[in-house]
Order: structure tokens, then sequence, then C-alpha cells
């Protein structure tokens, strides 16, 4: 096989025993370890020059040439360390890396070990904030995956002492993409001083909420940049929607099976301002293994709920749960951003708030990048600094599944 990474030059494996079997073959590693590998999977996988390969989407085979009963007529390791296979019926000979074999297996237990899983939290992780200097993030690529590791881990990274000029945000952005657009274009200005008047241009409190969830697609990762913050209070408030979860799922498992399951309305509707925006989805997204992997609550563009009447009252009492669990002091992280910091934080898991203040002149922006173009720079970064399985850990998928 040549997959893009570089791997060490193949080397004989005299040390991996092969056991073939009706349907498949099973490899034993030289730690112990067992994988079963289907002869069709491996038809499959072949990338010689007619089959192509996946990795450049060059790839000539079809599922519908190869036969759910495929089989070798030999399968052995050569000379060089590879898995030679010679097909059955036709003529046709597929070689693996070993290396590639076990990085690629989907063998029970090892696959589970790809799912990569958050650290979750509540508000006493203001005692050791999940942070990164704006000078080493941007000038290392050491300090870049820093900063990424921490925002996939915990779903946030407060980036401190950037530029504290308007431009800011650009600056920060850069660190995880390319700044997309938002429902409100691509930097929102959070100060009372806008014309625009959304909660946000006020000096209220605003409540717990991820960004536009009235949108199949919302926000990605979410970039608030401080460029002046007010003189008293005023700080920024985190929430762990995937937190929330767990909670929820331990104190009314019913209820939070049904909030898996069953859409709810969101919408935005502003016919003057031409806007007519609305989704139905569920608020909270798992994946294959029944974990959380996305988020989405906003009470405040939450539709009136078009729900099954019978599942009504459930449904309400998790959204209540949830509510009173975002506005309680116990599960908010409150910090302060000074000028220059910023937060980043993953739209599809985490919500924000703020305190009220009393002060004209705080300024904070926020633009947006997409949660492909972060997990894609996290996954190239890794890479080239030696990473490789982190490379390719399954990532939460968002809201999107
Ligand atoms: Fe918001
Ligand atoms: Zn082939």
């Amino acid at each position: 096989m040549n997959p893009p990474v570089t791997l060490p030059a193949a080397r004989p494996t005299p040390s991996i025993q092969l056991v073939p079997a009706k349907t498949g073959l099973t490899l034993i590693w030289p730690d112990g370890l067992q994988s079963f590998y289907h002869y069709a999977w491996l038809r499959d996988c072949c990338d010689c020059d007619l089959c192509g390969n996946s990795y450049s989407s060059k790839r000539y085979l079809q599922p519908a040439d190869v036969p759910l009963d495929s089989l070798p007529e030999t399968a052995c390791f050569d000379s060089e360390g590879y898995l030679q296979i010679a097909w059955k019926e036709e003529d046709h000979v597929s070689r693996f890396d070993s290396d590639w074999l076990r990085r690629y297996s989907y063998h029970d237990g090892i696959r589970e070990q790809r799912f990569h899983r958050p650290v979750t939290w509540d508000a006493q992780i203001v005692e050791n904030l999940p942070s990164v200097e704006y000078r080493y993030a941007s000038t290392s690529d050491q300090g870049r995956l820093e900063l990424y590791r921490k925002l996939r881990d915990f779903g946030f990274v407060v980036v401190t002492s950037g530029p504290p000029r308007d431009n800011g945000y650009q600056r920060v952005a850069q660190l995880v993409g390319t700044i997309a657009e938002s429902a409100y274009g691509q930097v929102f200005d959070l100060t009372p001083q806008s014309k625009i008047t959304t909660l946000g241009n006020t000096m209220l409190p605003v409540p717990p909420h991820t960004d536009e969830a009235y949108r199949h697609n919302p926000p990605g990762i979410n970039i608030l940049h401080c460029v002046r913050p007010a003189e008293t209070a005023g700080e920024s408030v985190l929430v762990d929607g995937f937190r929330l979860g767990e909670q929820l799922r331990r104190d009314q498992p019913e209820v939070f099976e049904l909030l898996c399951r069953q859409p709810q309305p969101f919408h935005r509707i502003d016919p003057e301002n031409h806007l007519h925006q609305q989704t139905r989805a569920p608020v909270f997204v798992l994946d294959e293994l029944s974990e959380i992997v996305g988020f989405r609550f906003h009470t405040r563009s939450a539709a009136p709920l078009d729900v099954p009447s019978d599942r009504f009252l459930k449904i309400y009492s998790g959204n209540r749960a949830l509510s009173q669990m975002m506005l309680s002091p116990e599960y908010q992280a409150r910090f302060r951003l000074e000028a220059g910091d910023a937060v980043l934080f993953d739209n599809h898991r985490v919500m924000h708030a703020r305190l009220g203040f009393h002060d004209r002149k705080r300024k904070l922006r926020i633009c947006n990048v997409s949660r492909e173009q972060f997990h894609e720079n996290l996954r190239l970064t890794a890479n080239k600094l030696g990473y490789p399985d982190e490379a390719r850990q399954i990532l939460a998928a968002g809201v999107c599944g």
C-alpha cells in the first residue's frame, strides 16, 4: 500500500502470524493483539494502479466489482514484509503494508480507541483555564498544536495577550482557519455603541446559548475577541453542553434519549429585514457508540414547540432541566477577557453568555471558522509533528452528525 503519510520503509515482519479463515483472515501481532480482516474488505482496499486509491479520490474499483465472498488463492507476508494476496478467479494481486493494516484495523476495541473523547467540565475549570499565549500559538507549530488540543478536548481555549486592535480577531482566527459567514456577516460587534439592536448590543446580561441554532449547520468555532473590556463586570461565561447532557442522562435517561431523537424547532423571523430562517433539530446528537458529539440549545430562538402531544411534557421537562443547569453558577465558567485576549469555542458543544455591565465603551468582536477547517488544521499539524494516530482520530461530528 502507498498511504499518503510517510511511513517507515517496509521491513520483514516474521513475527506477525496470519491465520486464514472462511470469510477473512486474522493477524496476530507481536504484542499479542489480534485483528480480523474480511477478504472483501481487503479486496476493496487494494490500491494498485488498476484499482486506484481513495487518498486522491482517483479510485477505479467500485463496491459492485467486489464479491462479498471474495477469496484468496494465496495469502502470505512477502520478503519485504508486505501482506500479499493473490485473488481467486481474478488475475489480481494486492499488497498491504503491515503498519497500514494495523492502523486501519476495524477490530472491536481497536476502532473504539480511535474515537476522541472530550474532557467535560463545570465552573471549577476557571481554576485552571485552558489557555495558550498568542505569541506561542502564532509563531510555532507546537504552540498551534497545543491550542488545537485544548480546543478539541475542552471545547474551548483562551488565547491570551493577542493584538488588542480592532482587527485582532482576524489574527486569532487565522490560527484555526478562514473566517466564515455567520447570519450577521463575517464579523459582528458586541458593543452597546453599535446601531444594531440585538441583546448582544445592550449592556444587559445575555443567557447561555449556542449561536444560530435556527440554521441547519450553525457556525462552528466561534472566536470572541476583546478589543476593550468593561471597566468592571461584563465577564464572559461558558457552559459545557456535553456536561449538561451527561448530567441529564444520569438524572432522567428517558428524557435525555428523547432530546436526542425528537427534533425541536428554532427560528429567526424578521420580514422587514428579509429574514426567515428556521430548522428542526434535536438538542443532542450521539455517535454510533452513543456518546454525545453535538449540542444545540438557544432558548431565545426556540420556536413554539412542535412535537407530538404525548411527548411534550417530557421534552419540556428536559428543556427546563437544561435551562436550570445552564443558569446555575455550578456549571458556568466565568472569566474576564482583557484587551487582546480571545476565547475560541466549539459552538456545537459549548454555550456562551455574558454578565451585565455599565461601561458603554466595552467592545468585543465575534467571528467564526468552520469545524472542518479546525479539524483539518489539527490533523495536518499533528501529522507534521509526528503524531499520525492523533491525526486520524475520529473527532466529534457536531450537530450535523
Ligand atoms: Fe451568541
Ligand atoms: Zn488492485
